[in-house]
């Protein structure tokens, strides 16, 4: 790995991250603000994280950064992306360098990127992270050109690196978000659930242990053998065994009127456990033995690599909006919904030094309304003019808006907020705007 970094030194020329070290230190450009909010930096990202004040305050702070950098594609959308690959490079070696001693321990950086710059990417990236803390790299969906040459690509990619990767949580979701997996549930449920309404419980259960078989077959997958237990209510569970590894002993809980004699090898789950699951509607019971019900749609997986997000997905959340083309290349909410959903916690900080149109920052309200967190975000966005002749130049003007990305992300946000009702929006949602340039 030395001789990695070595290498990316040479290159770029910049010196390795460390927490003392990420370049020079810029006194006192940015007002006073305050983490606990969501605020949006109005400047070039390299001068906004290597300001003073804000090196201080998010240092260590954050858990999740997103990033979309402009993918040297060689074409001027409303915003610049032409540069020479080297000069790339250096441009993105220093800004992620300068954003590593934001994340905390169990911190991850996910980005956006296409085959334009991949491997430039994930060189400099493993020489600031080490090889070792890669995670892995996200595909997704985005148009087919009507202009490819060769290979009609259709995907790009989202590559993950962790602060710390023995600090991170394996990334589970419902397999309900896998989309194939949530088609196949739907089938047996639909399967199930017509048998039950029409043939009743036993030829429901029958079937249901049929059709799992069947489906494990056809899909290739062994997970789905558990679950082949049917609730007289026509839910579909996993039966788990509530013995654990240990001592053999009694359970005796009269006041759920529970009496197990000991296992020959194993002990049983706590009492307290027993009552807890009771009181849940938790426990099912075969030839007198207790186990846990988990049903089918509660079960996880970690996620997978392949996600089926498309790029215009973007754009749409923009038309919901009633904003249009007000931006070239948005990002899907969701996608960055799912990523935050993966990594994040409660009260943590978020982080996207492109901001752009400012979907991070729409992904970090919707989050926070829907699973009820408490997440605080920050944005940094180049105070970068629209180019003229542009489509989102025009949209800009037809809003009676000032031609500035700065300008559109802001504008979404309220729209955004405004049109969704968040309680107290402007009150708890202070957006900040401070222009350090
Ligand atoms: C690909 S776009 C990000 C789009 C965003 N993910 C969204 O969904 O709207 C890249 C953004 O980075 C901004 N940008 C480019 N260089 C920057 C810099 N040095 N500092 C801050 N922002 C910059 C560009 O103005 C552009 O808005």
């Amino acid at each position: 790995m030395n001789e990695l970094r070595q290498n990316i030194t040479n290159v770029s020329n910049e010196k390795l991250p460390n927490d003392d070290n990420i370049g020079r230190r810029i006194e006192n450009q940015l007002l006073d603000f305050n983490i606990k909010e969501n605020n949006i930096f109005v400047g070039d990202n390299l001068k906004v994280m290597q300001d003073i004040n804000f090196y201080n305050k998010y240092k260590g702070k954050v858990s999740f950064i997103y990033i979309d950098p402009p993918y040297n594609t060689q074409v001027n959308f409303s915003y610049s992306d032409r540069r020479t690959s080297i000069a790339w490079g250096e441009f993105m070696n220093e800004r992620i360098q300068a954003s590593y001693s934001f994340l905390n321990d169990r911190g991850c950086i996910f980005i956006s990127i296409d085959d334009s710059e991949l491997a430039n990417l994930k060189t400099l990236c493993d020489s600031i992270f080490g090889k070792e803390n890669f995670i892995g790299s996200f595909i997704t969906k985005q148009s087919q050109r009507s202009n490819a040459r060769l290979i009609n690509t259709i995907h790009e990619y989202i590559i993950c690196y962790a602060k710390d990767i023995s600090k991170v949580q394996p990334f589970k979701i419902s397999r309900t978000e896998i989309a194939e997996d949530y088609e196949m549930i739907n089938k047996l449920y639909m399967e199930v659930t017509n048998k039950l309404n029409s043939e009743g419980y036993s030829s429901a259960d029958k079937l249901l242990k049929e059709l799992v078989k069947k489906y494990c077959y056809d899909y290739g997958i062994t997970w789905l053998n558990n679950y082949n237990n049917l609730s007289k209510d026509g839910k579909i569970f996993f039966a788990k065994d509530l013995s654990t590894p240990g001592k053999p002993r009694t359970v005796d809980i009269p006041e759920i009127n529970l009496h197990l004699e000991p296992l020959k090898s194993r002990g049983w789950s706590s009492d307290k456990r027993f009552i807890e699951l009771y009181h849940n509607n938790r426990l099912s019971f075969k030839a007198g033995r207790p186990y846990l019900i988990q049903y089918l749609e509660e079960s996880e997986d970690n996620a997978p690599s392949i996600l089926n997000f498309y790029s215009r997905f973007g754009t749409n959340d923009l038309k919901k909006l009633g904003l249009d083309g007000l931006f070239d290349t948005p990002k899907p909410v969701d996608m960055i919904k799912y990523f935050i959903r993966l990594v994040t916690k409660k009260d943590d900080i978020v982080m996207d030094y492109f901001a752009g149109s400012g979907t991070t920052g729409q992904a970090v309200l919707e989050v926070n309304e829907e699973l009820k967190m408490n997440l605080k975000c920050v944005l940094i966005q180049l105070n970068e003019n629209v180019h003229p002749n542009t489509e989102v130049y025009k949209k800009c003007l037809e809003l009676k808006l000032q031609p500035n990305v700065v300008e559109i992300l802001k504008f979404r946000l309220n729209t955004f907020c405004q049109k969704n009702k968040i309680v107290n929006s402007f009150k708890e949602i202070t957006f900040k705007e401070i222009n350090c340039e």
